[in-house]
């Protein structure tokens, strides 16, 4: 189960998924600490990297711990995008990821993308302008095609391989789909059958049972897991367990649970400061609770939240009061 990209070695093949908004550093170190093997930055703006990069800051901060990292970038325009992962293999990427599948109009309305499953010449001057300017593993991130009429996976995928991209990884759902209804797992299979370059499973992967789902399925080299990741780091340890036929461990506890939600903040405080780490981890935390009883009032509590002790007090009451219950 181990997965190469070039000369990186991922063993087992198991990745979090880049989620704009959510796996900034802090989040990344949770996974790891979980051992997740492969991490992704959010995805970056090859524009904004090279013409406002002031606003780029928090988005390009990691450390060793998170090695081996991808740093994903969306753009259009093949030199811009080759002088961004120059870039970013000069602060430390080990690897970079193209994003051609954010499905965002904001994105794709500039033709970036998921909008680039629709122009396959110019995918191939992305691909070969890329994998011209950096000595690091160069890889993509595709869906299925724009819609259903449209599946283009096929051939984009060919051509990352003829450009010299070292693994695709495939989300099994098209850019009008967005996130509705269930990924399409036999066009990843396909993708794979097609090509001679690591190939990484991606959608609707949520516990040890659907990773290894996939694998088997799919006969894909690596899996990669999003939204099942969020607000529960947990999940990887949970995959490797079970990709190593162990034992899965117990579930977290409810004091686990706030434990790590009160972690993330301090993580997040660190970074970005206080009012900003408050504000972004109303959503966090309300993911981490999602599945205990009364995670909704609690919810409604941590939405207004406007500082860590507050959320904190708060998160501290839930926990008492389900020790009751
Ligand atoms: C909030 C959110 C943000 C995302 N941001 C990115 C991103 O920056 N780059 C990317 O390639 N995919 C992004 N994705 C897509 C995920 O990486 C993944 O392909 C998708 O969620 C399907 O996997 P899942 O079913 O395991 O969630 C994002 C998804 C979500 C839900």
């Amino acid at each position: 189960m181990t997965l190469t990209i070039g000369s990186i070695d991922v063993n087992p093949g198991l990745a979090l998924a880049p989620m704009a908004g959510i796996t900034d550093h802090p989040f990344r170190l949770l996974a790891r600490e979980q051992g997740c093997p492969l991490l992704y930055t959010e995805m970056i703006s090859a524009k904004g990297l090279i013409y406002n990069p002031g606003r780029q800051k928090y988005l390009l901060c990691f450390t060793d711990e998170e090695r081996q990292i991808g740093f994903q970038i969306f753009g259009s325009d093949p030199l811009i995008m080759a002088q961004a992962a120059q870039k970013l293999e000069t602060l430390g990427a080990d690897f970079i990821d193209l994003n051609f599948g954010c499905p965002t109009p904001k994105i794709t309305r500039n033709g970036e993308g998921g909008a680039l499953l629709c122009r396959s010449e110019l995918a191939s001057e992305i691909f070969k302008t890329i994998t011209g300017a950096v000595a690091c593993p160069v890889t993509v991130k595709l869906r299925k095609g724009w819609d259903e009429q449209n599946i283009t996976v096929l051939d984009i995928a060919a051509r990352a391989e003829e450009a010299g991209l070292k693994a695709v990884t495939v989300h099994g759902r098209t850019v009008q789909q967005g996130y509705k209804g269930r990924a399409d797992w036999s066009i990843i299979r396909q993708v794979k059958e097609n090509l001679s370059i690591p190939v990484i499973g991606n959608g609707d992967i949520d516990s040890s049972q659907s990773a290894k789902e996939m694998f088997r399925y799919c006969g894909c080299n690596g899996v990669m897991v999003g939204r099942a990741a969020q607000g529960n780091p947990w999940i990887f340890k949970e995959i490797l367990a079970g990709l190593k036929n162990k034992p899965l461990p117990e579930k977290p506890s409810v004091k686990e649970i706030v434990e790590m939600v009160l972690k993330h903040l301090a993580m997040l405080s660190d970074l970005k400061g206080e009012a900003a780490a408050v504000r972004e981890m109303r959503s966090h935390a309300s993911w981490y609770i999602r599945e205990l009883p009364g995670a909704a009032a609690a919810r409604r509590k941590l939405v207004q939240t406007t500082s860590a002790k507050e959320t904190e007090g708060i998160l501290r009451e839930f926990c008492h009061t389900l020790k009751h219950l």
